[in-house]
C-alpha cells in the first residue's frame, strides 16, 4: 500500500487592522461602497497552526484555550473564511492536499478588526507555502478579492496602506513612528452589511490625504484630529451600546473616540506607550470591558 507523506506543519501569526480614516466616496453597480480608507496592521494577533491532511481534507478548529466570548461566533463549516481560502487555493492550484488548521483566536469576530479576513490572508500564505503551490502574489490577491474586501490589505503584509475601491485596491505608505492605540469592544458586535446599508452616502467625501500627510511626517498635526469613520453614522443607529460608549469616551478622556472598519471596536489614539498603558487602566474600570493596546 503506497505510504501517505508525513504531516507537514507551520505556525503564523494572524493580525489584526484597525482602520484610522474610512471614507463612503460613493455606491458601485455591484451594490459595495466605493471606499477611501487607510489601514493599520497591528501587533495584535490571533495565531494559525497548520498540519497538512492527506487526501485534500479540510478542517478548521479552536485551541482549547480559546475564550468561550470567541468561541460562539466562529463557524466550523463552509462559512468560514480560512475553510473558504483553503478551498479556493485547492481549486485554483489543483492540489490534492488537505490540512487541518488550529486557530487560538483573540482577535473577537464582528469587531471591525478584520480578524477573519486575516485569518483568510495568513491561510493563502501558509498553505501556498506548505503545500509548494508556488502561486505567485498576483493570483493569490485575485483569490483574496473573491473572498472579501479587507483580505488584500493583510494579505499584502504592509504595515499601512491607503485601500480604495471595495477595499481591495492597496496603496501602502511608509508610517515615520510606531504608533499606539487603545481599544475596547462592547459586549454586542455589527454586522458589516446591516453598517453599510445604514450609512448614507456624503455628497462631499473626506480626502485620506490629511491623515496619509501626517503619518508620512509631510505635515504636523495631532492625529487624532485627523482620524475619520463615515460608518459611525450608520453604527450609533445600529448599537446604541456602542453609541454611548463613544459618548463616554469623549467625555472621560476629553479626546476623539473611534471605530474601526464597521466596528464595534471604538478606541482613541495614545501619544506613547505609558499614555497607552494609563489609557488602558481608565478604560478597564471605567467600562468592565476587554480593553487592547494596539501598537502599529
Ligand atoms: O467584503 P466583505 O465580505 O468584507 O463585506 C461584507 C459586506 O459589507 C458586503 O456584503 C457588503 O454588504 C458590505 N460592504 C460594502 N462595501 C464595501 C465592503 C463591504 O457595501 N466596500
Amino acid at each position: 500500500m503506497p505510504q501517505s507523506p508525513p504531516a507537514k506543519t507551520m505556525i503564523v501569526q494572524s493580525p489584526a487592522k484597525l482602520n484610522i480614516f474610512l471614507e463612503v466616496t460613493g455606491l458601485r453597480p455591484d451594490g459595495y461602497r466605493e471606499l477611501d480608507t487607510v489601514m493599520l496592521r497591528t501587533q495584535f494577533c490571533d495565531q494559525l497552526s497548520l498540519q497538512t491532511l492527506p487526501d485534500g481534507m479540510l478542517r478548521v478548529q479552536l485551541t482549547e484555550t480559546t475564550a468561550d466570548s470567541v468561541r460562539a461566533d466562529f463557524p466550523l463549516d463552509s462559512r468560514n473564511l480560512i475553510l473558504q481560502a483553503a478551498t479556493a487555493l485547492q481549486l485554483e492550484t489543483g492540489c490534492r492536499q488537505g490540512a487541518l488548521i488550529t486557530v487560538h483566536k483573540v482577535i473577537p469576530p464582528q469587531s471591525g478588526l478584520g480578524g477573519g479576513s486575516s485569518n483568510a490572508a495568513s491561510t493563502l500564505l501558509a498553505l501556498n507555502q506548505l503545500w509548494q503551490c508556488q502561486l505567485p502574489h498576483d493570483r493569490l490577491h485575485r483569490i483574496a478579492a473573491q473572498l472579501g474586501s479587507d483580505i488584500n490589505f493583510l494579505l499584502s503584509g504592509t504595515r499601512a496602506a491607503v485601500c480604495r475601491g471595495r477595499g481591495e485596491i492597496i496603496q501602502p505608505f511608509p508610517i515615520c513612528r510606531t504608533l499606539f492605540f487603545v481599544a475596547l469592544r462592547p459586549p454586542q458586535g455589527n454586522r458589516t452589511s446591516e453598517i453599510f446599508h445604514a450609512t448614507s452616502i456624503p455628497d462631499a467625501p473626506r480626502s485620506s490625504d490629511e491623515i496619509v500627510d501626517v503619518l508620512t511626517g509631510k505635515r504636523s498635526r495631532p492625529l487624532e484630529r485627523c482620524c475619520f469613520n463615515r460608518l459611525t453614522e450608520g453604527a450609533i443607529h445600529c448599537n446604541p451600546e456602542m453609541a454611548r460608549l463613544l459618548r463616554q469616551l469623549e467625555l472621560r478622556l476629553q479626546r476623539p473616540a473611534l471605530m474601526s472598519g464597521s466596528g464595534s471596536t471604538c478606541f482613541v489614539v495614545a501619544r506613547s506607550f505609558s499614555d497607552a498603558r494609563h489609557l488602558k487602566a481608565v478604560l478597564r474600570s471605567l467600562t468592565g470591558f476587554p480593553v487592547w493596546i494596539l501598537r502599529c
